[in-house]
């Protein structure tokens, strides 16, 4: 089992862009959970998969080949389906088929074993929650909505940033509120947040956690070991 740093926040604190800059300052496997429910829910939607059909659903999620690659592009079945998933429409069907238990134990599995290869910066919903409770450092990383809105669209005309907020919104809210391991902080997890902060000073501001953790011989999100 390699290293484990977990990243969790809601949509737009700047995760992507964080774990992938502390991925390259450490040399460990930069790991985006929301591209697999992107795929599968990219997957539903072609084939007229309905949101309430679990067990549809549950299958797609065993059976589907999801490779993230260098440059975060994303390959499902073999094809290339980068751009395809981070379309509005499949950023709300993603939060959907995420709130399906099913689901998620079949992507857990496929994140779980991921890290069994790799030492891997993984971000998500769940990751220090559920998906690696054990994991040697977790984050949970926020930032106020405005913000949020911003880095997700750059620039927008007020009318477009509206709908995006109203989005986003949704998305957390749902994310949130469902039964099925719902977006939280971990008890163990360092609270983040970045508003105001370039992505440098993040990246910065987590290594120096990562550094003392690791260096420290202690794991579990700051739970000293024994000896
Ligand atoms: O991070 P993202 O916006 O690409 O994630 C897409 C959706 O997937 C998001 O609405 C919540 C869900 N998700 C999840 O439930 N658990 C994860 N570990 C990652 C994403």
């Amino acid at each position: 089992m390699g290293n484990v740093i977990a990243i969790d926040g809601p949509a737009g604190a700047g995760k992507s862009t964080i774990a992938r800059l502390l991925a390259d300052s450490l040399g460990y496997t930069y790991i985006d959970t929301g591209a697999m429910y992107r795929a599968i829910a990219l997957w539903a939607t072609r084939t007229g998969t309905s949101v309430s059909d679990a067990h549809r659903l549950e299958q797609l999620a065993v059976s589907a080949e999801i490779e993230l690659l260098p440059q975060r592009r994303v390959r499902l079945n073999g094809e290339d389906v980068t751009d395809a998933i981070r379309t509005p429409e499949i950023s709300a069907m993603a939060s959907q088929v995420a709130a399906i238990g099913a689901v998620r134990a079949a992507l857990v599995a496929k994140q779980r074993e991921i890290a069994k290869h790799a030492d891997v910066v993984m971000e998500g919903r769940d990751i220090g929650s559920v998906v690696f409770p054990d994991a040697r450092v977790k984050i949970f990383l926020d930032a106020d909505p405005a913000e949020r809105v911003r880095r997700r669209a750059g620039e927008m005309p007020g009318e477009q940033a509206e709908i995006l907020t109203a989005q986003i919104a949704e998305r957390d809210a749902r994310d949130r509120s469902r039964a099925e391991s719902p977006l939280m902080q971990a008890l163990d997890a360092t609270y983040l947040d970045s508003t105001g902060m370039t992505a440098e000073q993040v990246r910065d501001a987590i290594l120096a956690i990562v550094r003392a953790r690791i260096s420290n011989g202690k794991a579990n999100g700051g739970t000293t070991t024994a000896g």
